[in-house]
């Protein structure tokens, strides 16, 4: 089965039913990907399909054919992603840090397609990412920093 990972193009030898969370950790090692809940329900495990976040464990790999996925690895090598990155910094965001690839994947999206979102798009956008912690004040902090606007 043929992937588009991260700019790349895999062959990878696994089933089609397989969730994309499984083929990114297990079988590419990309890690930075989480396994939070398994069932859609908390978004740790968000990559971008086409540059739209979705949950890695929802999606099987046959459904991926001729898609781009993108990774939480690969974000930095964008000017967006960096600027999330420094932002995510700047708030001081992390505490725990389990959930945080996932809210900086879904930050992305949003940002890709609103440059200056306000506060309810911020928080349609993230409301499927949970975080036990509690960061979301300062999640949406860094998302305005990054937007220029924080
Ligand atoms: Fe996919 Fe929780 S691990 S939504």
């Amino acid at each position: 089965m043929k992937l588009r990972i991260n700019g790349t193009e895999h062959e990878l030898a696994v089933a089609a039913d397989m969730p994309l969370l499984w083929a990114l950790r297990d079988v590419q090692g990309l890690t930075g990907t989480k396994f939070g809940c398994g069932a859609g329900l908390c978004g740790a495990c968000m990559v971008l399909v086409d540059e739209v976040p979705v949950r890695a464990c929802l999606a099987p790999v046959g459904d991926l054919a001729g898609k781009s996925v993108v990774t939480i690895e690969a974000l930095e090598s964008t000017e967006l992603g960096r600027r999330i990155q420094s932002a995510w910094l700047a708030e001081d965001v992390v505490q725990c840090g389990y959930c945080q690839s996932g809210q900086v994947v879904s930050a992305y999206g949003l940002l890709a397609k609103v440059a200056q979102p306000d506060d309810a798009a911020i928080d349609a956008a993230m409301a499927g990412n949970l975080c036990r912690c509690g960061t979301y004040q300062r999640i949406r902090k860094a998302i305005k920093r990054a937007a220029g606007h924080g």
